[in-house]
């Protein structure tokens, strides 16, 4: 659970690093599941550098979580072989289904859907990945299947 003690001691080990920021926000998320609103000012002023700087970098990468992931996570590859391959199409269609949008978690908590860009699967889009596991050749038939794994 998350505690301010435990954060700036997740942080503090990346302070003798060259450039912390990544790193401290890459551990804060490994360590709590999502980079919380709490850890901005404690970067800031560990770093010396502004809230908003500390913001704009948390926002940029879409790797970061603002809020806790649910049980599952579903990443659907929004880069630009996996669209041109019908990715469009499969993202309205994870939304529709989950009744969530990319970026949210279900109202049960059960799965969180997100945008991933490249998978490095291109020659086999669209791809997506359930839980660190990457499934290619995505169609209408193969998501539904891995959202009702997801939400089984
Ligand atoms: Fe989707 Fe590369 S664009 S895997």
């Amino acid at each position: 659970p998350w505690s301010d003690e435990r954060a700036r001691a997740v942080i503090e080990e990346f302070s003798h690093l060259e450039g912390p920021l990544m790193p401290m926000l890459h551990a804060v998320q490994e360590t709590f599941g999502h980079v919380p609103d709490a850890v901005v000012p404690m970067l800031a002023e560990m770093l010396n550098i502004s809230r908003a700087e500390v913001h704009g970098v948390v926002t940029f990468y879409h790797d970061f979580r603002h809020e806790p992931a649910g049980h599952h996570v579903l990443k659907l590859c929004r880069a630009e072989a996996c669209q041109a391959a019908g990715g469009d199409a499969l993202a309205d269609h994870a939304e529709h289904r989950l009744g969530c949008k990319l970026g949210e978690t279900t109202a049960d908590g059960r799965v969180t859907v997100e945008p991933i860009y490249c998978l490095g699967l291109c020659a086999t889009a669209p791809s997506a990945m359930l839980d660190g596991k990457i499934v290619a050749r995505l169609n209408e038939r193969r998501l539904d299947a891995l959202i009702a794994e997801a939400q089984s």
